[in-house]
C-alpha cells in the first residue's frame, strides 16, 4: 500500500535547519528559521514562563481533559493581548490550536467550509507554509503583488491593483506585523484602505499575527489587526505564542472569528470546536495555561513585557548594526532598508546563487529567497556576513 505514496516536497526553511546541523564547519552562522537567539546564540526559556511553570507545577492538581475549544480562560487573554477593547467580547469566537499553524490550518478549513468557492488571496511572498496548507486543503489561492524586489520595500500600489480583482466570499490573508519573509510592513493608513477595498468588495480578511511584540511594541503591533476587527463585518485572526512567549515545543496558538453578534460567534466557535475534534480532540494546554497565568498575574505579565522588550530592541539594535556595517563596508545605501524593516526577517534582496554561495563558501544559512533571521545575528558574525555579502555581490 505505502508503495503508492509519492514523495513530498521537503518544506525549505525546515530542510534548511537539517543541512545547518549536519554542516561540520566549525564556524557557520544560522539564519535560517525564525527562532529568537540572545547574543550568545541561545534560546532561552523567559523568565516569566519559567517561573509560571514552577508554580503550575505546584498548583495543578490533574491531567484530565480540558475542553475541545481549550481553555476559556486562556481565550480571553489572548483576545485581550490582541484585540485589546476593540469589539464586544462576545461577538469573538475562540478556540486554542497547537502552535499558531494550527490556526492557520483551521482559519483556512473555516473558509473553505463557509464558502467552498472562495478563493484566498496571499501576498507574493508570504510564508511558504500558507502557500503549502492551502495547496494541501485544496482550497483555490492566488497571489497578490506585495514587496517590490528592487526597492525591498511595499509595493503598495500593485498591492491594491491586484485587490481590485477579490470577489464576494474570498479571503486575504494579511500579516499582523513584522512580514514574514520580507519585513516590509503596510502602515496603518495603508491597512485602512485595504481594510476598505476588502469590505467594498465583501471579502474577509484573515489575519495571521504570530510576531506581536517584536516589531514596534505590544499594542503597536496589533494596530493593523484591530482596525481591520473594528470595520469589518468578520475577521479571522490566527495567532501564536511560540515566538512572543518562546513557547514553540508547546505549540501554543489561536483562532479567533469576529463576528458581528453573540449568537454569529456561538456558530463559529461551534465549527470551531468541530475542527478541533475532527483533526486531534483536544488542543495542547501546557502552554496556553502558561500564557494565561503570566497575562493575569501582574508581576509575571510586567516581567514578560520587559523581557520581550529587550527582545525587539535587541533585534533593531541589531538591524542598525548591519545596515551600518554594509554601508560602511560597501559604500553604497543598497541595504539601508535592513534598519527600517521591522520584526525577525529581512529579505536582503540577494539572488538565489548568491544565497547558494553564502552558504557553500561562507557557511552562512539563509532562506533560498535571501530571508535572515535577524536574531541569528551577532556581533561576532556580523562582520562575517558583511564580508561575505561583499564578496558574493562584489
Ligand atoms: C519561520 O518562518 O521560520 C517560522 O515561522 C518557523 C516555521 O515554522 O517556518
Amino acid at each position: 500500500m505505502f508503495d503508492a505514496l509519492k514523495q513530498q516536497a521537503p518544506d525549505k526553511i525546515i530542510a534548511l535547519m537539517k543541512s545547518f546541523r549536519e554542516d561540520p564547519r566549525p564556524i557557520k552562522v544560522d539564519l535560517g528559521v525564525g527562532v529568537y537567539k540572545n547574543a550568545q546564540g541561545d534560546t532561552p526559556i523567559m523568565r516569566a514562563v519559567k517561573a509560571a511553570e514552577k508554580q503550575l507545577w505546584h498548583d495543578e492538581t490533574t491531567k484530565t481533559y480540558v475542553a475541545l475549544l481549550g481553555d476559556p480562560g486562556f481565550h480571553d487573554a489572548m483576545i485581550d493581548l490582541i484585540l485589546g477593547d476593540t469589539v464586544e467580547r462576545e461577538n469573538v469566537a475562540a478556540v486554542a490550536t497547537p502552535g499558531g499553524t494550527g490556526a492557520v490550518h483551521h482559519g483556512l478549513e473555516l473558509i473553505r467550509m463557509s464558502n467552498p468557492d472562495a478563493t484566498v488571496w496571499v501576498s507574493d511572498p508570504t510564508w511558504p507554509n500558507h502557500v503549502s496548507i492551502l495547496g494541501y486543503l485544496g482550497i483555490n489561492h492566488r497571489k497578490y503583488r506585495y514587496f517590490d524586489a528592487e526597492n525591498c520595500a511595499v509595493d503598495f500600489d500593485a498591492m491594491l491593483e491586484d485587490l481590485d480583482q477579490i470577489a464576494q466570499g474570498d479571503a486575504v490573508l494579511l500579516h499582523g506585523c513584522c512580514h514574514n519573509p520580507t519585513g516590509a510592513n503596510l502602515n496603518l493608513g495603508q491597512m485602512a484602505e485595504v481594510a476598505e477595498v476588502i469590505r467594498k468588495k465583501g471579502a474577509i480578511p484573515f489575519v495571521d499575527i504570530a510576531y506581536q511584540g517584536f516589531g514596534d511594541g505590544l499594542d503597536t503591533d496589533a494596530i493593523a489587526t484591530r482596525h481591520l476587527a473594528r470595520h469589518l463585518p468578520e475577521t479571522l485572526i490566527a495567532a501564536s505564542c511560540s515566538k512572543n512567549f518562546g513557547l514553540y515545543r508547546e505549540r501554543t496558538g489561536i483562532l479567533l472569528g469576529v463576528t458581528q453578534s453573540e449568537p454569529a460567534a456561538k456558530l463559529v466557535q461551534d465549527n470551531m470546536s468541530y475542527l478541533n475534534r475532527q483533526n486531534f480532540s483536544f488542543p495542547p494546554d501546557h502552554g496556553a495555561r502558561l500564557v494565561t497565568m503570566i497575562l493575569n498575574d501582574p508581576d509575571l505579565r510586567a516581567d514578560w513585557q520587559a523581557e520581550l522588550e529587550e527582545v525587539r530592541l535587541s533585534m533593531l539594535s541589531l538591524r542598525q548594526h548591519l545596515a551600518d556595517t554594509l554601508r560602511e563596508r560597501l559604500n553604497s545605501d543598497r541595504f539601508d532598508f535592513v534598519a527600517q524593516h521591522r520584526g525577525m526577517f529581512s529579505r536582503l534582496g540577494l539572488s538565489e546563487v548568491e544565497v547558494q554561495q553564502l552558504r557553500e563558501k561562507h557557511a552562512i544559512y539563509m532562506v533560498g529567497d535571501s530571508r535572515i533571521n535577524i536574531a541569528g545575528l551577532n556581533e561576532e558574525n556580523i562582520p562575517i556576513l558583511v564580508n561575505a555579502i561583499a564578496k558574493v555581490c562584489g
